[in-house]
């Protein structure tokens, strides 16, 4: 089985950006965790992050036919890509949204998502273990 994370602008700023909210752990640290997880399940893994929706969208095309599921944080794309949305939707492989902080209690214009209706499960509010509770749904959920 392979993954995709995919992570979306500022989150390369981890550990840096609102530590109140996100925490102190880097980008870095957030990847070894999960790599970590996914080399215990015996998963491939592989990381993509950018601050650029087209890139973002670019990358889920390529995905097609070489990954059995994405975890995908969109960040504040998550709130305005219909772009983000119809790729997930155009190559049908299963994903989960995940969210370091608990969207549904910060400002309104963050409990929009465009991703949420396709997606297998959202997870939010859960911080770094939000990733890890992340994969084991697509394991759970994903059939080879
Ligand atoms: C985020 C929440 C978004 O609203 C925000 O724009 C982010 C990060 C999260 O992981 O909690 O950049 O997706």
């Amino acid at each position: 089985m392979k993954i995709l994370v995919i992570n979306g602008p500022n989150l390369n700023l981890l550990g840096i950006r609102q530590p109140d909210i996100y925490g102190k752990s880097t980008y870095a640290d957030l990847c070894a965790l999960i790599k970590e997880k996914c080399e215990k399940e015996e998963i491939t893994v592989e990381f993509f992050q950018s601050n650029h929706e087209g890139d973002i969208v670019d990358k889920i095309g390529e995905s097609l036919g070489n990954t059995d599921g994405i975890v995908i944080n969109p960040a504040a794309y998550t709130h305005t890509s219909i772009a983000i949305a119809d790729a997930l939707k155009a190559v049908c492989i299963p994903y989960v949204e995940v969210h370091i902080s608990d969207v549904s209690k910060r400002e309104d214009f963050r409990k929009i998502s465009y991703i949420r209706s396709d997606a297998l499960d959202t997870v939010a509010g859960e911080g770094f273990e939000g990733y890890l509770r992340a994969v084991d749904i697509l394991i759970s959920k994903v059939k080879l």
